[in-house]
């Protein structure tokens, strides 16, 4: 992974913090595939003497109330009987082990407050939740809860939110926002990616066309587009791409997804094009006998 210095610098921060006794809390926010994940994942390395509890959120999961707080604390349920008796009556009920009521939510965001903080006797906690907008609402209100409450239990939350997605919760909390790689680095990511010498118009326009974000780079290099690509990478990439649409200031993007016939080598190549002739490029240079398009004024 490419070094990204002020983020991760902001992240072992506050594992620092936590080792001498504090306690943390931080968003990190952005568009899809810009490398929130990837952070979270520099964050999980840098954790090692530290126990690291993780949660993602899964949209087919978000109508299950406290769904998201349950893949956090599921393996610390062993600390349930620590807990004051309505704080625990409250967090069996939420889970499913005890009948009762729809529990009190206050009452369920301080057991896991408890049930967290009953873990790091022996050493500081790690809470990793990605894609936090596809928690359920219970499960985003008590970790958001849960966060602002925080002292000196030595606890550091890390929480992922995808750019538009639903996490009013969040507002309050430190943020970080993901920013695009730096044109330098996304030529680093770029030339990794791909075997051989790449045309450098096409290498500029493709780390043009990017604009910082590493799947769309590792996409693109892998010589797919929005239309072509497998449904499980592609379904990511046109999430990226819808947000990259809806964005005014990048119309080059938008020209990509609305443009697929153009041809080759005009002045300004399409972006489709340049992909028909990135795809010929990446196994040889230079530039591919197989590649058909000519400069316009040839046409
Ligand atoms: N700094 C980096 N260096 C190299 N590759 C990176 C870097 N950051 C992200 N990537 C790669 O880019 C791709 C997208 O990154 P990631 O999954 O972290 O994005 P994301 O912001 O979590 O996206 P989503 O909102 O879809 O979850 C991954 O394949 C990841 O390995
Ligand atoms: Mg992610």
């Amino acid at each position: 992974m490419l070094r990204r210095r002020d983020e991760t610098e902001v992240l072992d921060r506050q594992l620092a913090w936590i080792r001498v006794g504090h306690s943390s809390a931080q968003v990190l926010r952005g568009e899809a595939g810009i490398g929130k994940t990837a952070l979270l994942e520099h964050v999980a390395a840098r954790a090692s003497e530290c126990r690291v509890a993780r949660a993602v959120g899964v949209q087919s999961e978000m109508e299950l109330a406290f769904a998201g707080v349950h893949q956090l604390c599921g393996p610390m349920l062993d600390g349930l009987d620590g807990l004051p008796v309505p704080q625990r009556d409250a967090l069996c009920v939420a889970f499913g082990l005890q009948d009762g009521d729809a529990p009190d939510r206050f009452m369920v965001a301080l057991a896991v407050l408890s049930l967290l903080a009953a873990t790091t006797e022996e050493r500081p906690l790690v809470c990793l939740i990605d894609d936090a907008q596809w928690l359920d609402r219970a499960s985003r209100q008590v970790l958001a809860f849960v966060a602002r409450r925080l002292r000196s239990e030595r606890i550091a939350i890390f929480l992922t939110v995808r750019e538009g997605g639903a996490s009013d919760e969040f507002a309050g909390l430190p943020q970080l926002v993901v920013v695009g790689l730096t044109d330098s680095d996304a030529r680093v990511l770029l030339s990794a990616e791909i075997r051989g010498r790449l045309d450098g118009r096409v290498n500029d326009r493709i780390v043009a066309e990017a604009r910082g974000n590493p799947l769309a780079l590792l996409e693109l290099a892998h010589g797919m587009t929005p239309l072509s690509s497998p449904a499980g990478s592609g379904s990511r990439l046109q999430d990226h791409s819808r947000a990259r649409s809806s964005s005014a200031s990048c119309g080059a993007w938008s020209r990509f997804r609305s443009r697929p016939n153009s041809c080759c080598w005009s002045q300004q190549p399409s972006p489709s094009v340049m992909f028909r002739c990135f795809g010929a490029l990446r196994s040889t240079s230079p530039f591919p006998p197989t590649c058909s398009c000519r400069p316009r004024s040839q046409v």
